[in-house]
């Protein structure tokens, strides 16, 4: 087995190779003077299982590392090169919504299929059916159980878990399951891409603690709009968690100015010291990760993460 990583993420790779208990392979990761990317692997992976960790979060430059990453693998006769790529991105262009658009998860799929991957693991994937994007076996984990140990030790009772849009109710159904709470809906409209617009709530929180999850928090304007609709409506307290922190534009300034208990995160994506703040918590899938990557290269069932 042996594991690389991009820059991208360097920290939980690191995380995940303590875990595994097997050092990161030295890769040379270099620019040429235009800012082209050089990689390359300074170890021999002839005939091993190699690994290549590398969320596909901005800028684009993290998605040609990992391809640079995954042909150099190839060429240099890895027996089986997994992409783990714990957040997945491009992935909300999944389909032809407008005349002219790209179908850009698709695409980044196809890239990683052709670059010479034979695998792909990821962790809450915007739309479940991109998995049939790629045309190798893709292992979907859910950072669902992270969230649940940590939401267990909180005494949320009595509990709504709240969808904050029609897109994130199975997921929320899975919280609310797993922490014994009921359901609540947000009714959310998208007037332009990154623009949210509450209609309505769906549900009774009054008097209830509140649990908004969903897969990513970009710029904030979903939560925004949740937790105002949410006040209106009575809620007690509120906790957002997502596993993918992009936190782009006003994100920070927005999410630590909510009246909310605590925003939890993943270290999907790794999140620079100045996009911090006191409530903000981040919780690791590196073992997570770590578990299913040791299952994958022993040829056993990941089924048993997702309990
Ligand atoms: C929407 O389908 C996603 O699950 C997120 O709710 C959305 O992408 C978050 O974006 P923003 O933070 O910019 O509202």
């Amino acid at each position: 087995m042996m594991l690389l990583s991009g820059t991208a993420n360097r920290p939980l790779a690191e995380q995940i190779a303590a875990e595994l208990e097997v050092p990161l392979c030295s890769v040379t990761i270099d620019r040429f003077a235009d800012g082209e990317i050089f990689v390359r692997i300074d170890e021999n992976v002839r005939g091993r299982d190699v690994f290549i960790i590398q969320p596909t979060s901005a800028p684009a430059e993290n998605v040609m590392e990992l391809l640079l990453l995954i042909d150099a693998a190839q060429r240099a006769s890895a027996a089986r090169v997994t992409a783990v790529v714990p957040y997945f991105g491009y992935a909300r262009q999944d389909r032809k919504d407008q005349p002219r658009v790209a179908i850009g998860a698709k695409l980044l799929a196809n890239l990683i299929v052709e670059a010479g991957a034979d695998r792909v693991v990821s962790i809450d994937l915007h739309q479940h059916q991109l998995q049939a994007f790629f045309d190798i076996p893709v292992d979907h984990l859910y950072a669902l159980p992270v969230f649940v140990a940590h939401y267990e030790t909180r005494h949320l009772d009595p509990l709504v878990v709240v969808a904050s849009d029609v897109g994130a109710a199975k997921m929320a159904r899975g919280y609310a399951r797993r922490l014994g709470g009921e359901m609540a809906m947000i009714d959310k409209r998208r007037p332009a891409p990154n623009v949210s617009e509450v209609a309505t709530v769906v549900g009774d929180v009054k008097g209830k603690n509140c649990l908004i999850p969903d897969d990513m928090i970009d710029t904030g304007g979903t939560m925004v709009g949740a937790v105002h609709a949410l006040k209106e409506k009575g809620a007690e307290d509120i906790f957002i968690c997502a596993t993918h922190a992009l936190l782009s534009g006003p994100a920070v300034e927005r999410l630590s100015g909510l009246p909310v208990k605590e925003v939890t995160v993943t270290d999907t994506i790794f999140v620079p010291e100045e996009k911090r703040w006191p409530g903000l918590r981040t919780l690791s899938v590196a073992k997570l990760l770590a578990r299913a990557m040791y299952f994958i290269h022993d040829n056993e069932s990941v089924s048993s993460l997702f309990e």
